[in-house]
């Protein structure tokens, strides 16, 4: 299945041929489709070329739809590369986006702190990333990768002063899962500058940035990771404080999205 079939598919359901920009949304973040005006919502299981969605909490639906101003399209669901997905599978939902040229992607996610200064319910842009030893790209080349998206964090950091949203900036832990991490990992990655950890959005970011979008990862502390706090770690818990952020989140993404 190549990329023009699925867009002619979702044309045919009513998509617009252009979008402005387009957002990913991690686990238990899929209430910002409530700020999707006019929207026309497409199950992933009926689009031609995409995977299945497994993992609780995810919605699996693709919506086009106004954000103020802009045409957007919203990906309620991800595909995970714990799942079994290969990487080059994760990634087609940016370059569906790519394919109704979007100029921009807000890729969010649920990740576990590692800076003790961080909170349960804080809000992290993402500068930059570390990925721990396995491949996290598409593309075969040895080139060294730089991620670069200062401008979109400036503006991202004057959007959250505007709407008096505080955020956080550092820098992501990309680990392949499903499992959490030990204690002895989570103290190698703060040792080495890891600031949060999950396991999705640095596929995605690099895809966007090689297509030429302008990109920015945001990412939701649900968790202290493994032996920052004494608690267990346990799916429910992600959506309880995906549900406590979820109007900041989506204040912060629609303003973000209209200034990108
Ligand atoms: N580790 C890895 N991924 C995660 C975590 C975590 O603590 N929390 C949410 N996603």
């Amino acid at each position: 299945m190549n990329l023009s079939e699925t867009k002619a598919f979702l044309v045919g359901k009513g998509f617009s041929e252009t979008v402005d920009a387009a957002v990913i949304l991690g686990s238990g973040l899929g209430g910002f489709t409530a700020m999707v005006e006019n929207g026309i919502s497409v199950p992933y299981q009926e689009i031609p070329g995409f995977p299945e969605v497994t993992v609780a909490g995810h919605g699996g639906e693709l919506i086009q739809g106004m954000v103020g101003d802009k045409r957007v399209l919203v990906y309620s669901g991800r595909f995970h590369h714990y799942e079994g997905h290969p990487l080059e599978r994760t990634v087609i939902p940016v370059r569906i986006a790519s394919e109704f040229n979007a100029k921009s992607l807000v890729v969010s996610n649920a990740a576990g702190s590692i800076n003790t200064r961080f909170s349960v319910g804080d809000l992290m842009l993402i500068d930059d990333f570390m990925r721990f030893g396995f491949k996290s790209s598409t593309g075969n080349e040895m080139a060294s990768t730089r991620y670069a998206n200062n401008n979109e964090i400036k503006l991202a950091h004057k959007v959250g002063l505007d709407l008096g949203i505080q955020l956080r900036q550092g820098t992501y832990m990309f680990v392949k899962g499903p499992v959490y991490e030990t204690s002895a990992e989570i103290r190698a990655f703060r040792y080495l500058g890891a600031d949060a950890v999950g396991m999705s959005t640095v596929p995605e970011l690099l895809e966007a940035q090689k297509l030429g979008l302008k990109s920015l990862g945001i990412t939701l502390i649900t968790n202290m990771s493994t032996g920052v706090s004494k608690q267990k770690l346990e799916h429910g818990e992600i959506k309880e404080v995906a549900d406590s952020r979820k109007e900041d989140f989506g204040r912060l993404v629609a303003e973000i999205l209209q200034r990108m």
